[in-house]
């Protein structure tokens, strides 16, 4: 499977689920409310997509009122846009156009002077376009519409997650855009990773896939660091799956002796395994680089056991030793997912060690 961003869909649909009405004003669809919540989502992506017909319709800006500047991507058949739209004309951040090969020259010559025109295949290849934005450091891409690009990414089966705010009224124009076209999408139930009210709109976060396995799998662990004896240090869990996600250990700080770390303990007890070269390790605390208790660091356990992925809540603060795990575990190849939302939790059950409950 090629490199690509972690995806975020979002959008707003009325009750009869279309985007926007037929008239040619935008249809207000959120809240105050949760327009400062897209806000901060949009802040917390390293890129933007939108479909080149919402540029027409919308003429959006694409930008945060805070924070830095995403870059804003687009992707059309012919690059039929025109250079003077607020997506090329406002903000700092790049600006990127992904069309067809047999469109790359005539698009340069239009939106050269304002946006990178990059050729994304022919026809236009989603994964191929995804491949680039990640050799291009976006690690994180929120996608906001229109019908036709959400249609597209959930068709290829490349969303992570999808932020579904639907507002209280009906659309009722049969040719006003829909949220989705046909399928085939992504089979079975979604996890729904969270409701919440944002003024009259109602927001349901959904998470998909290998985000949805990774969520309940690092939720395990953050709950088996509770199993441990009081202690004087981190308390921490951690599980291994394999590329199936089946289980294959389990383990968590001071599980047998007050020195033991959590990964450590897992992977000890499964003792060398041809499954962890397809493995990921789900540990509530970035792995360890430097300890005192023992001279192997967890994350010198895990680099040779060969384990590939490895996914973890809340960053180790520098209470005791500089942190570097994920830093460590990247520059040796290995991909590293941080999932900060479920930090929280790890936090109170770490809560007995000073200064834990103020930090970030
Ligand atoms: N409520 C919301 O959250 C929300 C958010 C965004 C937009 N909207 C609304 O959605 C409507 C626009 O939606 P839409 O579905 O018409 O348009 P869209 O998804 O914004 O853009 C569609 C365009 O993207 C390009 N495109 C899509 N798939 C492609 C592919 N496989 N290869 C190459 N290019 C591709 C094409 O551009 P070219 O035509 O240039 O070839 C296509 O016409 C507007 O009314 C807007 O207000 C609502
Ligand atoms: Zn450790």
């Amino acid at each position: 499977m090629r490199k690509r961003p972690y995806v975020l869909a979002s959008a707003a649909i009325s009750l009869d689920g279309r985007l926007d009405d037929t008239s040619g004003d935008r249809l207000l669809l959120s809240s105050e409310e949760d327009f400062a919540r897209v806000d901060q989502v949009r802040a917390g992506a390293d890129a933007i997509l939108v479909g080149a017909n919402t540029i027409r319709t919308d003429n959006p800006r694409l930008l945060t009122r805070s924070g830095p500047q995403p870059v804003k991507v687009t992707l059309s058949t012919g690059g039929g846009l025109d250079p003077a739209a607020r997506f090329f004309t406002t903000g700092t951040a790049g600006k990127l156009v992904y069309v067809p090969t047999p469109a790359v020259a005539e698009a340069t010559a239009r939106l050269g002077p304002v946006a990178t025109v990059v050729d994304a295949g022919d026809p236009l290849d989603l994964h191929r376009l995804l491949a680039d934005l990640a050799d291009r450091g976006i690690g994180r891409l929120m996608v906001e519409g229109g019908g036709s690009v959400h249609t597209l990414f959930l068709r290829e089966n490349v969303v992570d997650e999808l932020h579904l705010v639907v507002a209280p009224l009906f659309v009722g124009e049969e040719d006003s855009p829909r949220f989705l076209g046909t399928g085939p999408f992504p089979r079975g139930r979604l996890m729904l990773a969270e409701v919440r009210q944002l003024g009259d709109v109602v927001l349901l976060r959904y998470l998909l896939g290998q985000a949805a396995r990774d969520h309940r799998r690092l939720r395990e662990a953050v709950e088996l660091a509770e199993r441990c004896p009081p202690s004087a240090t981190f308390r921490v869990g951690a599980v291994i799956t394999d590329a199936e996600d089946r289980v294959l250990s389990t383990g968590y700080s001071g599980e047998t002796d007050p020195k033991d770390h959590a990964e450590e303990i897992a992977l000890a007890k499964l003792g060398p395994d041809p499954r962890l070269a397809g493995a990921t390790i789900y540990s509530s605390l970035e792995p360890c680089s430097a300890r005192a208790s023992r001279p192997v660091t967890c994350t010198r356990h895990i680099l040779d056991a060969g384990i590939p992925r490895v996914v973890f809540a809340w960053r180790e603060p520098n209470l005791f030793v500089d942190a570097e795990g994920a830093e460590q575990l990247l520059a040796a190849g290995r991909e590293v997912v941080e999932i900060p939302e479920l930090a929280p939790l790890v936090r109170a059950t770490n809560r007995h060690l000073p200064g834990v409950m103020g930090t970030g």
